[in-house]
């Protein structure tokens, strides 16, 4: 084994800067690793911990075992780290707005720990006072009429992902992933034994995909698309028109729409949320809506999402998670029934703190030479290409994708981005502006200064 690791190291040494997807050792297991030369020649250790992964396949399941960490978490602990360390780091990588969740919600939880009857088990789908609330929010946010024996609440968002697609994939089963995509999807499609086939977009077409690319990559095995709107990573919002397209294309086609509307309230500008539902009635039997509290109030931490679907995926989603996690913590559930059944004065808070951010963040990284970074329409990250400055050679050091290009720009700038692989696409990179305005400024202003004014 040692034999074979050490004839794969100087393998993998030589090609240095790629993305490498190989099969070590005969395990049968597949890894995909990234390649960072160092200056001292040695390796970095995410090549090392991706061989680490590869080996351990017969102690970890295979399946278990390919399963990338999140790259979103990992800049943050690595920005956070740093922090830690006395260094002064600005971090773009975080996917949470960086503001309290409101009073009154965290009142309700107070109050929900003194209720006995939120120390007990409750039922697996979530409390009948979240379901009510939720049903009500749908109305009132997006005119999706829901009923609560369709919907179960879930530890999260993510965890809505994951239920979702287990319950409704098989092996063999193909998903359409519009690129660049949230860089949690391709995995929960993996583990279920599917295949993401990812359709490209790019800038030029507004990050949004076509029912002409939709139509050119469906095949037999097409079960679902994995559409989000706005998008993490890119912001993009699809306008009603393109929202109705696709789900008139998925009914006449039988293929499974799971639509994520985490973001629905951040939109920006002429920008609104749609939900594809809500456009395209008929498309309800074969549609799930995933959502959650964390980004409209501003409570991650609580982890409270949901699903909505037809009866049977929601019903086997329910049999998951009965032998899994069982019900979510009741006193995040009662916290979250308190904000979907309060104002949305919050999150009107939030969207214009980050209306006015997005547009310092477009004006500033445009400034930067080399960078070009489309308006902001929804979300909160900024998506700018960075291709005209991989290739470059900065702070005496050779940069040949958006990976190395982030690592340098952590060690020289002291900034955290999240380098565009992570979701798909090289070449670009996200940089959230869920942070102080004046951090912001910083941030962006120190990577003009290592990269260079346009
Ligand atoms: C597109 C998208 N969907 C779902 C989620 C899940 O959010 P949570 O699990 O915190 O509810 C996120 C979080 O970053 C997201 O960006």
């Amino acid at each position: 084994m040692s034999g074979m690791l050490t004839r794969t190291l100087s393998q993998l040494h030589g090609r240095c800067g790629a993305y490498l997807t190989t099969n070590f050792g005969g395990t049968g297991g597949v890894c995909v690793v990234t390649l960072h030369p160092l200056p001292n020649g040695s390796i970095a250790t995410d090549v090392v911990s991706g061989i680490e992964r590869a080996m351990s396949m017969d102690r970890i399941s295979r399946r278990v075992g390919a399963i990338a960490p999140s790259a979103t978490l990992a800049v943050t602990t690595k920005a956070k780290a740093m922090k830690a360390a006395g260094e002064n780091v600005i971090g773009f990588g975080a996917g949470e707005p960086d503001f309290a969740t409101p009073d009154y919600v965290v009142e309700a939880a107070v109050e929900a720990c003194r209720d006995p009857r939120n120390h007990k088990y409750s039922a697996v789908g979530g409390l009948p006072e979240l379901k009510n609330a939720i049903v009500a929010k749908s109305m009132r946010d997006s005119g999706l009429e829901v009923d609560p024996a369709n919907l179960i609440v879930t530890n999260g968002g993510k965890h809505a992902v994951y239920n979702c697609l287990q319950a409704l994939l098989n092996p063999g089963d193909e998903v359409l992933l519009p690129s660049p995509y949230w860089t949690t999807y391709p995995e929960p499609v993996a583990l279920a034994g599917a295949t993401s086939v990812v359709l490209p977009t790019d800038a030029a077409s507004g990050f949004r995909v076509t029912v002409d690319q939709l139509e050119a990559a469906r095949t037999p095995h097409t079960k679902a698309l994995i559409f989000v709107s706005p998008s993490n990573p890119t912001g993009a919002v699809y306008p009603r028109d393109e929202i109705e397209a696709i789900g008139r294309w998925a009914v006449e086609h039988g293929v499974w729409v799971v639509t994520d509307e985490i973001y629905e309230h951040l939109v920006y500008g002429d920008s609104v949320h749609h939900s594809m539902p809500v456009l395209v009635p008929e498309l309800a039997d074969r549609c799930v809506v995933l959502n959650g509290v964390a980004k409209t109030y501003a409570m991650t931490g609580w982890r409270v999402g949901w699903m909505i679907g037809p009866n049977d995926v929601v019903k086997a989603a329910s049999n998951l998670q009965s032998h899994s996690t069982s019900n979510v913590n009741n006193i995040a559930q009662v916290a979250a029934a308190a904000a979907l059944d309060g104002p949305l004065d919050a999150v009107a808070q939030m969207r214009s703190a980050f209306d006015r951010r997005r547009r310092i963040m477009h004006r500033m990284l445009n400034e930067i030479s080399g960078v070009v970074c489309p308006e902001t329409q929804g979300a909160f990250y900024a998506f700018p290409s960075f291709e005209a400055v991989v290739g470059r050679e900065i702070a005496g050091r050779s940069v040949s994708s958006t990976v190395e290009l982030a690592t340098v720009i952590l060690d020289e700038a002291k900034v955290a981005i999240v380098p565009g692989e992570a979701f798909g696409a090289p070449g670009y990179a996200r940089l959230s502006f869920a942070l102080g305005d004046d951090d912001l400024v910083d941030g962006v202003g120190r990577m003009a200064d290592l990269l260079g004014r346009s």
